[in-house]
């Protein structure tokens, strides 16, 4: 199966701008879009781009696919036209090629304390209901991959929006049982900007676990706004 790879290529040290370069290669059926990748630095080892796990699992490869943030290793090469267009995630800063700085979406991370608040832990382990874990469905299998933030446009406009994927993690943790940290929590999301959210709903589309960053959102503000994790 032969495909038209048209790749962003851009190394600040030595590029002035972006610019497209093309490989045509023959693909296997079966292959990914990273496994396209991986034989095109085959024979150009200069193509920059990060994958660690090749499963979906640690999120390192999204990119941007034909126009969708997607991950390269999950984006079936069978189920795109015969020219792929493959650009770096919008919204952060170029480090070469497709490796984007993602410094700022970790910054954000820390403010949301991404880990259970607990003052006394209990001695042997925490008990959680079934109904408990549930609660955490839809939120923990994010994987900070940076592919809703990196659509949202209020996050690349307003520098002090922590963006999709964060408040999906902060909603993570506000509703998991085993935390104590509510108050403290509602005073940061009240400091943030998360009343920017305008509803565009691109995170949604993008998230490449099928997760909806924009529903977390609204469960935050409706914990704001009432009080009460439900
Ligand atoms: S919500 Fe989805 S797109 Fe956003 S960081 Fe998590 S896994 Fe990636
Ligand atoms: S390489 Fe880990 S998600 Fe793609």
């Amino acid at each position: 199966m032969q495909k038209k790879f048209i790749i962003q290529r851009f190394w600040p040290e030595k590029d002035k701008i972006p610019y497209w370069q093309i490989y045509e290669i023959d693909c296997q059926e079966d292959w990914t879009v990273l496994d396209a990748l991986e034989a095109i630095r085959a024979f150009d080892p200069t193509l920059t781009y990060r994958r660690v796990c090749r499963h979906g699992v640690c999120g390192s490869c999204a990119m941007n696919i034909n126009g969708f943030n997607s991950l390269a290793c999950e984006t079936r090469i069978a189920s795109l036209p015969k020219n792929i267009k493959i650009r770096p995630l919008p919204g952060f800063p170029i480090i070469r090629d497709l490796v984007v700085d993602l410094e700022r979406l970790y910054q954000n991370y820390t403010v949301i304390k991404p880990y259970l608040i607990t003052s006394s832990p209990p001695e042997k382990e925490y008990i959680q209901s079934l109904e408990e874990r549930h609660l955490l469905d839809g939120l923990y299998e994010c994987l900070l991959c940076g592919a809703c933030t990196s659509a949202c446009p209020t996050f690349w406009v307003n520098e002090n929006f922590l963006g999709p994927g964060i408040f999906l993690q902060a909603c993570r943790f506000i509703l998991d049982s085993r935390d104590k940290g509510f108050n403290l929590r509602k005073e940061i999301l009240r400091k943030s900007d998360i009343w920017r959210c305008h509803g565009i709903l691109n995170c949604v589309e993008a998230c490449p676990k099928g997760l909806n960053p924009f529903q977390a959102i609204m469960h935050l503000r409706k914990i704001l706004l009432f009080g009460g994790k439900r």
